[in-house]
């Protein structure tokens, strides 16, 4: 509380010295083309998976069979695993927790394989991470956050009752976790599950699609997988996508393939979100997905013939009676990139390559440019190239949104070890963050400051929060947005979605402060149970995030 009163205090002193004082609150930069910003030189592992929790904790983690990393395991702790390819006895850590306020890290533990395996945050606010491979493809593990330095993972070695190596993980309206797919595996299942959780035979249902799908290699790994406000899923595995209704284990609909014809999942690795979803008019569902690797493209690498990178995405709007492809090119072609939505429901697309594909050494051409992309912007200017990150991020690279609308970057080995030396994309233990545009002096007195807002907001309720911004402009221009944060690995954020709220009314308090009435997300097929971070948007300026938790 008394922060609070600090920080109205210095709202008064804001009229007369804005920047100065808001720079203290929130990372500053000029331009139009973002800034990036070195947050880590090393976190001792590579960040080839993470996730965002409320606390502001991101947990990353890479493979146990890397070799030995940078970062010691605490108290003397070691793995003694005499099946281990890489390290019998490893006494180094391969995750992390790190902490976004302080900027610091400490090693976790973590026993099983993890490497390529899958996650989602629960509704109570642990993430369940699930798969892998070797000792860890059908471990279950559990980070449940705390507030001292005690939590560490919780393992569960045969949970899953399939191999799930390349998986992908959807949160469902009921706060269940659907596991779909992973190497050879056409089929999904539940976690919890349904009875006794250990019984190997309470299990998996068949999925045709994933057979039907695969690539000469066997590859349509990490399938896209989205819940759709009809609580359906929709499901992308390299050219074709489906609606399924996993409750009856039957297929929908199938979509029509997209027609640039080069395949999007893994070796292919381009990547998709699920755009904004709008409470303020008549629910739509529309699906993005950029990038991808001809087909092909994967052979010819290992040849050392690296092809050029799709550089077409399409749009479908998957709630309309017949939708169809509608196809855009991107300024610069890119695999392996990561879609994330920023918080002001612009679309970010990071990291990546411009020629070759996923795998070990097979990618050239890293393409160290974000680009932004304007869903509703007029046609010619829906795509802005932004400025260039001092290093490269290739295969094994990750990116997912901070509370402050900032983008966690970390990742990049493209070998079958920690690399340091003689290769020409060395393994990379670092962390950076990219501030978009949105975060630019220029644009501070448009940014909104949330005040206060209800830690709890139910389904289809109106709430009301507060909020302080210097120059406001009028209520078309505000929008009140909730964020899923992504599990995010091989370029494919799971379970990230945007709601925009329906905002009620707006009135002002103060000169510079204001109330405004927003409802709920009005059922859990469009938001399900959990934690959310509210941006308040105002003039495509968010403010920094609160957490709030959906029930
Ligand atoms: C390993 O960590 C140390 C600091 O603990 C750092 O100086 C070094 O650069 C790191 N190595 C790599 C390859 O990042
Ligand atoms: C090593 O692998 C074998 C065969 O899969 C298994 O029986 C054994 O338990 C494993 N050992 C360890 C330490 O995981
Ligand atoms: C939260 O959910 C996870 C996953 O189901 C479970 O393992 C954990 O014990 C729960 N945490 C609490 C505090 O209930
Ligand atoms: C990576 O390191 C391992 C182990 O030190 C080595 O055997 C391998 O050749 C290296 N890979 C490359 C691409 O240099």
């Amino acid at each position: 509380m008394s922060n609070l009163f600090l920080l109205i205090s210095l709202f008064s002193l804001l009229i007369f010295h804005p920047f100065i004082i808001r720079s203290e609150v929130l990372p500053l930069h000029h331009g139009r083309k973002g800034e990036w910003r070195l947050l880590q030189p090393s976190i001792g592992v590579s960040a080839m998976h993470m996730q965002l929790l409320h606390d502001n904790r991101v947990v990353a983690f890479d493979r146990t069979d890397f070799g030995p990393s940078n970062l010691s395991l605490p108290g003397g702790r070691c793995r003694y695993d005499s099946n281990d390819t890489a390290l019998k006895v490893d006494c180094t850590a391969h995750s992390v927790l790190y902490d976004v306020e302080t900027n610091s890290f400490r090693p976790l533990t973590v026993q099983t394989d993890t490497w390529c395996s899958s996650g989602a945050v629960s509704p109570n606010g642990s993430l369940v991470q699930t798969g892998g491979f070797n000792d860890g493809d059908h471990a279950v593990r559990v980070f449940t956050p705390c507030d001292d330095d005690s939590c560490d993972w919780v393992e569960y070695p045969v949970y899953l009752s399939r191999r799930r190596w390349y998986a992908t993980n959807q949160i469902l309206p009921d706060g269940r976790i659907i596991i779909i797919g992973g190497r050879r595996e056409f089929n999904y299942e539940l976690y919890p599950k349904n009875g006794d959780p250990y019984s190997a035979s309470s299990g998996s249902f068949w999925l045709q699609f994933l057979q039907e799908t695969r690539d000469e290699n066997e590859n349509n790994l990490y399938p896209f997988v989205h819940l759709l406000p009809d609580g359906n899923l929709f499901i992308f595995a390299n050219t074709r996508s489906i609606s399924l209704d996993y409750n009856r284990n039957t297929v929908v609909k199938e979509f029509p393939p997209i027609p640039v014809s080069d395949p999007r999942n893994y070796p292919s690795s381009g990547s998709s979100v699920l755009l904004p979803i709008d409470e303020n008019r008549a629910i739509e569902a529309e699906i993005m997905i950029c990038g991808g690797a001809p087909r092909g493209a994967f052979a010819e690498a290992s040849q050392g013939n690296f092809v050029r990178a799709s550089s077409s995405c399409g749009r479908l709007k998957v709630s309309d009676e017949n939708p169809s492809w509608v196809m855009e090119n991107m300024p610069i072609a890119r695999v392996m990139g990561d879609m994330l939505l920023l918080a002001n429901g612009d679309v970010i697309i990071i990291n990546g390559v411009e020629r070759g594909t996923a795998g070990w050494e097979l990618g050239q051409s890293p393409v160290t440019r974000p680009v932004i992309y304007k869903p509703d912007g007029s046609p010619d200017w829906r795509f802005s190239v932004m400025s260039a990150s001092p290093r490269p991020r290739l295969y094994h690279s990750t990116a997912i949104l901070l509370a402050d609308g900032r983008v966690l970057v970390g990742g990049s080995n493209p070998h079958r070890y920690y690399n340091f030396t003689d290769v020409e994309y060395p393994t990379d233990l670092s962390l950076e963050a990219f501030s978009p545009p949105y975060l630019s002096m220029e644009h501070k007195p448009f940014q909104p400051l949330i005040l206060s807002v209800d830690e709890i907001l139910k389904l289809g309720q109106p709430f009301t929060l507060t909020f302080f911004v210097p120059l406001y402009l009028s209520e078309s221009k505000l929008s009140v947005r909730i964020v899923a944060p992504s599990f995010t690995t091989h370029s494919l954020a799971m379970n990230q979605r945007m709601v925009v709220l329906k905002l009620v009314e707006v009135s002002r308090l103060t000169p510079d402060s204001y109330s405004l009435t927003a409802v709920g997300p009005s059922t859990p097929e469009i938001a399900p149970p959990g934690y959310y971070l509210l941006f308040v948007v105002h003039a495509g300026i968010p403010s920094c995030g609160s957490w709030v938790k959906i029930q």
